[in-house]
């Protein structure tokens, strides 16, 4: 794992090189090495690494990211079994849980928690061409969409997200996918350099309502973005013709840490007021149990535990139930 990390810290330096982000090469770096460094810290990480070795014994005879099941290898490609040793699912599932994907590794059906295929083909479609850009995912979890993203051939596409098992199920796939151009840094927005103005496109998906400060996250995912960028912003929503925010008094759909809840119409708002143009809701989509169910991959409570038995249309806590908006706009 130690060797990984080092390897792709190299590659990680070589991309941002004679790119546009290179200004800000040492600060992405020190995020790398802090985030990795607390990844490698970890108490589960002697867990994850078995998983991670089992992974890396394969090798891949060809690999599929622009598939709705992000495939590496496939089930032939697993030759030599020793049968005292623990299944690859066996070993995945030390990675529990996987929450987005799905991945097809080889031949192993992850079937995660969320179907992230149906976010990503609702949101694709309205898509600005990814093809040469610098892509930044804020919250990029497993780093699904990242494989999704660089099958449109973009130069780079960088996904942060704070969570260390994150890493470690997104490194499982880039020690079979090195050329492609995919980073992971295990950190929070917080962490990121102020004022990049250099990304291309900016995803936040899944985030905002998280922020105890909504708007400071707006300015904040402006400042990433160059002239003429796109944000894409994926929330949860309330529904309703109003500039009104739920904001939660306790829980919402069982999770502590929601924050802000805002109509379509308040949410155009906040980003006029953050200096977005061109602002564009794409997409409004109730979560169904198609998208998000406890599975063998994630055996946690899932949607139809937050939603009230006797009201599918309320949380459990009384709420409306989510529903989530794509907005896509960008800077002047
Ligand atoms: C609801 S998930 C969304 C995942 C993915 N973007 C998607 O839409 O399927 C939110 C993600 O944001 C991450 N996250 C939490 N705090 C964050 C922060 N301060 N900065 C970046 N990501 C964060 C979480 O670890 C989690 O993976």
């Amino acid at each position: 794992m130690h060797s990984f990390v080092r390897d792709e810290r190299l590659r990680f330096q070589q991309a941002l090189a004679s790119s546009p982000l290179t200004a800000f090469s040492e600060l992405m770096l020190a995020c790398f090495d802090g985030g990795w460094h607390e990844t490698l810290q970890h108490g589960d990480f002697p867990r994850w690494q078995a998983a991670f070795h089992t992974a890396s014994q394969f090798q891949a005879s060809s690999t599929d990211i622009a598939a709705d099941r992000v495939r590496i290898g496939s089930a032939a490609d697993i030759t030599d079994i020793n049968s005292d040793s623990p299944s690859l699912t066996e070993s995945l599932l030390l990675c529990h849980p996987w929450r987005k994907g799905p991945f097809d590794f080889f031949g192993t059906h992850i079937d995660t928690e969320w179907r992230s295929d149906i976010k990503w083909n609702r949101i694709r479609p309205h898509l600005a061409p990814l093809a040469g850009q610098s892509i930044l995912d804020i919250g990029c979890g497993s780093g699904y969409h990242l494989w999704r993203m660089a099958a449109d051939q973009p130069a780079r596409v960088i996904g942060i997200d704070p969570m260390a098992l994150f890493s470690m199920q997104f490194a499982i796939f880039k020690q079979h996918l090195t050329d492609v151009p995919a980073y992971f840094l295990p950190v929070g927005i917080e962490r990121m350099p102020a004022q990049m103005q250099c990304f291309d496109s900016v995803f936040s998906m899944g985030v905002l309502y998280h922020r105890h400060s909504p708007i400071d996250h707006l300015r904040q995912l402006h400042q990433l973005l160059k002239s003429k960028g796109q944000l894409i912003l994926e929330t949860l929503i309330l529904q309703g013709p109003t500039d009104a925010c739920l904001i939660p008094q306790g829980r919402y759909a069982k999770m502590r840490n929601v924050w802000f809840i805002p109509s379509v119409s308040l949410m155009q708002t906040c980003l006029k007021r953050c200096g977005f143009e061109n602002i564009r809701c794409v997409d409004v989509s109730p979560t169904t149990s198609q998208e998000q169910r406890s599975t063998s991959w994630m055996y946690f409570e899932s949607l139809s535990d937050f939603l009230d038995p006797h009201d599918p249309g309320k949380t459990i806590e009384g709420h409306p139930a989510p529903v989530r908006a794509t907005f896509i706009a960008t800077t002047k």
